[in-house]
């Protein structure tokens, strides 16, 4: 008999989350997958098929993340990717902007795993997300600071919550719909920084990252650690 697992996926309807959603199906396993738009996430569901169920959540309102949970079965992971931010210059942000990272990815990914703590399985593993900047910054202090917390928030939350695994990925700049959907000129100037500024003087592929997130996933020994696939980013 196969058994089949489930995975909570906030963010599954684009970029790193729909790529590990699709991965997940593809092998046999259930995907529970959110994000705030709800186009988005039918569209999302139409492609991953039967094996997919959505439901509408936004991280930064805690009523939303505890239906989302709602009477879910037991879960043998959770993926957090999900998160909407702006990012300023220390001297010129306003408070708000000053904040949203910290709200929608620090704050969204920890309420997160706390609404998702009672569905979670013992053997669960938990993978969050920060990125690059966490260790080298790029001219935005306050999403230095969000990154490097969430990194430390992983360490904390592994301690706290074993045995159930809890790592964080970091990613660089990714070639993704995130990216996609900026004004070309934008996208452009940034992909271009990067290959600078990386050893492996590229982009990141969105398969590579999903390769990433499924490893810490599977990898019963990986715990409480910060993976970054960022192409050699904070050595150069
Ligand atoms: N892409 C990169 O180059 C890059 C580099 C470094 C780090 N990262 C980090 O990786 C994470 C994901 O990146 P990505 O490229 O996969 O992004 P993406 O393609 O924009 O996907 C984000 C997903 O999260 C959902 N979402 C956004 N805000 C949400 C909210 N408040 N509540 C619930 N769902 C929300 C989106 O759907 P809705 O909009 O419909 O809600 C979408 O499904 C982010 O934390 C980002 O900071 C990305």
């Amino acid at each position: 008999m196969t058994i089949q697992r489930t995975y909570a996926i906030i963010g599954g309807t684009s970029g790193m989350g729909f790529g590990v959603a699709r991965r997940l199906v593809d092998r046999g396993d259930r995907v529970l997958i959110g994000g705030r738009d709800q186009g988005r996430l039918q569209h999302a569901a139409g492609v991953l098929g039967e094996r997919a169920t959505t439901r509408v959540v936004d991280v930064t309102d805690r009523a939303t993340l505890s239906s989302f949970f709602s009477k879910a079965p037991p879960l043998s992971g959770l993926f957090t990717p999900a998160a909407s931010y702006q990012t300023g210059s220390f001297r010129d942000a306003s408070p708000e902007i000053a904040a949203s990272p910290f709200h929608s990815k620090f704050w969204g990914q920890y309420w997160t795993v706390h609404a998702a703590l009672p569905y979670l399985a013992p053997t669960s593993g938990i993978v969050l997300v920060s990125g690059a900047a966490s260790v080298r910054p790029l001219g935005s202090a306050s999403y230095t600071a969000c990154n490097a917390a969430i990194e430390g928030l992983a360490r904390g939350l592994a301690t706290e919550l074993a045995p159930i695994r809890v790592n964080c990925l970091s990613p660089g700049t990714i070639d993704s719909e995130l990216w996609r959907m900026r004004p070309s000129n934008i996208r452009e100037a940034a992909f271009s920084t990067w290959e600078d500024l990386t050893l492996s003087g590229r982009v990141a592929l969105l398969d590579e990252i999903v390769d990433a997130a499924l490893f810490l996933l599977d990898n019963a020994n990986m715990n409480g650690t910060t993976l970054y696939c960022d192409g050699g980013y904070a050595l150069r």
